[in-house]
């Protein structure tokens, strides 16, 4: 069954839509564990406004008799629970969008799973509501994932919260349970900044107090919760900030119309407006604002408009368009909270794609400076990554800058997406704190004798012979073996070893992740420092993570990074055993082991791949040479 099927046919679905038009509107999302009862409050919110029609309440009765889990009652939550595989599993896993009205108001609620896993989905719906229905069972009162929603809700701007304290039937519509819950919801919202946070007593199965009072509840004397969201206050969305306006594309049928398609946010906008492209600083004024509904003087929050500039200024995809009063900042380094939305974890230094607006930029998280203790009154606790769900505060370190806003004055142009960019999967949401300037007054210095004189000096092209593989593979004696043949053809070389550089300048790391992704993104950089210098430089680590060997690939130019796989199967470095580490990682005395209990992502695409069983380190050394003569790297 699906959103539509629910919204209620009405004859003169005209006359039905201009009654609705002068009806404020509550964005709200509901969130709760699994077995809270959000599928049922929202289906009796439908039930209860009349949203249920004849067809429907049969095909549910009969529903309910196959899936439900009501016994012989109408099962509500099987209305909302739209998707097939949500029934199967009896848990709810998307979004889902709820439209339904009263005499009062018209609501969007935005229905989001409630199970451990789907923060990400909480964080959606979230970004546009305005009110957060935190659902709790009366008898476990206040859990984690309740104080985790709040913190959610608050970071992502919904002003107001409701704890719906269901099945209060079940506690014997207890007034000292209630208060019990309402004195430890006080305590927790005391950590945010909602407009209201109220409580409110309900039986979503059997209706108590939803629509309707209840008998039951006589000592209660507060609104329902459909009063209470019938007539809590709500503002028109940020009109008080300055206009913005991402551009979604740049509409040119022919020589003679450019116009700049995106939807508005912030103020609303006249022509005549002076804006100003964020970034250029280039500015303009509105000639033409033109919508479907023809060329208007004025347009609002939320509306999508082509716009025509007096002047022909230069503006593409991604650019955004603000008021030249108050134009928004523009800066490659910001500060931000991450709600971290994948299972793996993040690790500071990997580069993400940064999704804002309709601008893709390359980020990575320069320091992670602490992550939200949610059970502990949201302590700042020290940390060097985040697991799924939890939530921290960061640096983030961009490819080229963005225009932003801090999120707390505008949800759109103050929010982002991180994305993984072997995976293409979303892994956390941002909100940006505020733009940092440390690198708005360093700027690169021009030296004299650049990269080419120095190359040219030393004679040769400089380059980086990147060995990735397993420990014991074989790296280290490969490439000490080419570097002494360069050496002897008179090559200016230098060798990082894994080993070596961990004694000193990667002293600090372990073998963590995080710190092999901290580990490969320093050698990255000094390996370019040597590129520049001139010298070819042969890099031996592991390096187990595709995305930093990428990384490093990016730093270069696209013929200075030669990636050499030297791929032995572990049970031959078991055998082998340089250094006895394998040994001791079967003990149990090495934790983090390479190919153990650590992951090694083999390249996929390697300028050189060396499969080492069968061959000597002599030979594998000459077919490195060879590739070099090849490609005339060497004399
Ligand atoms: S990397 O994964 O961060 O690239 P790197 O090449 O610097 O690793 O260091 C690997 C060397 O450290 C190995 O050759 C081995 O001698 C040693 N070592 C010690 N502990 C580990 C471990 N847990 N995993 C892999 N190598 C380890």
């Amino acid at each position: 069954m699906s959103a539509s099927t629910l919204t209620p046919e009405i004859p003169d679905i005209a006359a039905y839509l201009k009654a609705q038009e002068r009806k404020s509107l509550l964005r709200f999302l509901t969130c709760g564990s699994v077995d809270d009862g959000k599928s049922t409050l929202i289906g009796r919110l439908l039930y209860d406004t009349k949203l249920i029609f004849e067809d429907q309440l049969a095909a549910l009765e009969k529903d309910s008799r196959k899936h439900g889990t009501t016994g012989a009652d109408i099962d509500l939550a099987l209305l909302v629970d739209g998707l097939e595989a949500e029934r199967e599993q009896g848990i709810t896993i998307d979004v889902a969008y709820r439209f339904f009205a009263t005499d009062r108001r018209k609501f969007i609620v935005a229905d989001t799973p409630g199970h451990e896993q789907y923060t990400r989905n909480m964080a959606t719906g979230a970004s546009t509501a305005q009110l957060a229905v935190l659902l709790v069972d009366a008898r476990t009162g206040i859990m984690t994932q309740t104080r985790r929603h709040a913190f959610i809700a608050n970071l992502l701007g919904v002003e107001h919260c409701v704890l719906a304290v269901n099945k209060i039937d079940l506690v014997d519509f207890s007034q000292a349970r209630f208060d019990e819950i309402c004195a430890a919801f006080a305590a927790l919202t005391g950590h945010f900044s909602f407009t209201t946070a109220v409580a409110i007593p309900i039986s979503a199965r059997y209706g108590d107090n939803v629509s309707t009072p209840s008998p039951h509840l006589g000592w209660y004397r507060g609104p329902t919760l459909l009063e209470h969201l019938e007539t809590v206050p709500v503002d028109k969305g940020n009109t008080a900030q300055p206009f913005r306006m991402p551009v979604q594309w740049v509409n040119r049928p022919d020589a003679n119309f450019r116009g700049f398609a995106g939807t508005i946010t912030g103020h609303r906008l006249r022509t005549g407006d002076r804006v100003v492209v964020a970034g250029s600083g280039r500015q303009s004024t509105v000639k033409s604002i033109v919508t479907y509904d023809g060329i208007l003087a004025e347009a609002g929050v939320g509306e999508a408009v082509t716009l025509t500039l007096a002047d022909e200024i230069d503006i593409s995809r991604g650019d955004v368009l603000a008021s030249a009063d108050d134009p928004p900042q523009y800066a490659d380094q910001l500060a931000a909270h991450l709600v971290w939305m994948s299972e793996d974890p993040l690790l500071p230094g990997r580069p993400y794609l940064l999704k804002s607006g309709g601008k893709t930029v390359t980020a990575s998280v320069t320091t992670l400076k602490y992550k939200i203790d949610i059970n502990n009154d949201y302590d700042h606790l020290a940390a060097r990554s985040l697991a799924l769900n939890e939530i921290g505060m960061c640096n983030l370190s961009l490819s080229a800058p963005v225009a932003f806003d801090p999120y707390k004055n505008n949800r759109q142009t103050g929010a982002f997406v991180l994305i993984d960019r072997l995976t293409n999967a979303t892994v956390a949401a941002g909100m940006v704190e505020f733009g940092l300037r440390r690198a708005t007054n360093i700027h690169y210095q021009a030296t004299d004798i650049n990269k080419a004189a120095r190359a040219a000096l030393n004679g040769q092209k400089p380059v980086v012979l990147w060995f990735t593989g397993l420990s014991g593979s074989g790296k280290s004696t490969i490439s000490n073996l080419v570097e002494q043949q360069l050496f002897a053809l008179g090559h200016h070389t230098y060798l990082l070893d894994g080993d070596n550089v961990r004694h000193g300048l990667n002293r600090d790391l372990g073998f963590t992740a995080a710190d092999r992704v901290q580990n490969i993104r320093r050698v990255g950089e000094v390996a370019k420092l040597f590129v520049d210098a001139g010298v070819i430089v042969l890099v031996s680590f592991i390096s187990p993570f595709q995305a930093e060997r990428r990384m490093v690939r990016d730093l270069l130019e696209p013929d200075e990074f030669i990636e050499i796989f030297v791929d032995t199967p572990i049970a031959l470095c078991r055998e082998r055993d340089p250094k006895g580490l394998y040994k001791k990682a079967d003990a149990g005395l090495i934790t983090n082991f390479t190919g153990i209990d650590s992951p090694y992502e083999p390249p996929e695409t390697p300028e050189l791949h060396l499969q080492t069983a069968g061959q000597s380190p002599e030979q594998l050394a000459t077919r490195v040479l060879h590739l070099l003569r090849e490609r005339h790297l060497i004399r």
